[in-house]
């Protein structure tokens, strides 16, 4: 079932998430229909608060070709070093997550918050605990588009979006834009 997506100036995007004690059906049905409806944005991640549900559970697919290069992106999980794509999608309760590395600036979006992207610095690595809906852990240490989309999902459960990490020149810009959203939610 595809869910409505909740957009910039709904309060729900600003909460911290509750983390989730318990899976049962209706977290598992709430997964699918998140995986569902983010197939059907062409996103390639979607948090529990973009539904309007305050809880820790994010869905992540990362597309085969959306890397550059010619090596296949891949990432050590539970210790063994595997293609990313045959850990996808990523559907995942109450994340931890340690970014290391330089920050770099990449161009992000994202489907709460339409027609903006905007250039965010973030670390180029992350080391994620990441716990499946069956109850097994996925320890994760990965660069490129997964350790971003991390970042940028886990924030989501803090309540942050991307337009508060932008450089303080790019949120003036970015202003006008914003509150003009949050009016036509
Ligand atoms: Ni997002």
């Amino acid at each position: 079932m595809l869910l409505p997506i909740t957009q910039y100036g709904s309060p729900v995007l600003r909460t911290k998430c509750a983390p989730v004690t318990e899976v049962d059906d209706a977290i598992r049905t709430l997964a699918d229909n998140m995986l569902e409806t983010m197939y059907a944005a062409n996103g390639i991640g979607l948090a529990a608060p973009q539904v309007d549900e305050n809880i820790q559970l994010v869905v992540i697919h990362i597309p085969d070709d959306e890397e550059e290069g010619e090596s296949e992106p891949m990432a050590m999980v539970n210790g063994e070093l595997v293609p990313v794509k045959s850990i996808m999608p990523l559907v995942f309760i109450n994340p931890v997550l340690e970014p290391y590395g330089k920050k770099e600036f990449f161009l992000e979006g994202c489907l709460s918050v339409h027609n903006i992207r905007a250039n965010v610095a973030r670390p180029t690595n992350v080391k994620a605990t990441l716990t499946q809906l069956d109850g097994s852990v996925l320890e994760i240490d990965c660069g490129g588009l997964l350790a971003r989309c991390l970042q940028h999902e886990c924030d989501h459960l803090d309540g942050f979006l991307f337009v508060d990490r932008v450089s303080s020149a790019a949120k003036i810009t970015l202003a006008k834009k914003l509150k003009r959203l949050a009016e036509q939610r």
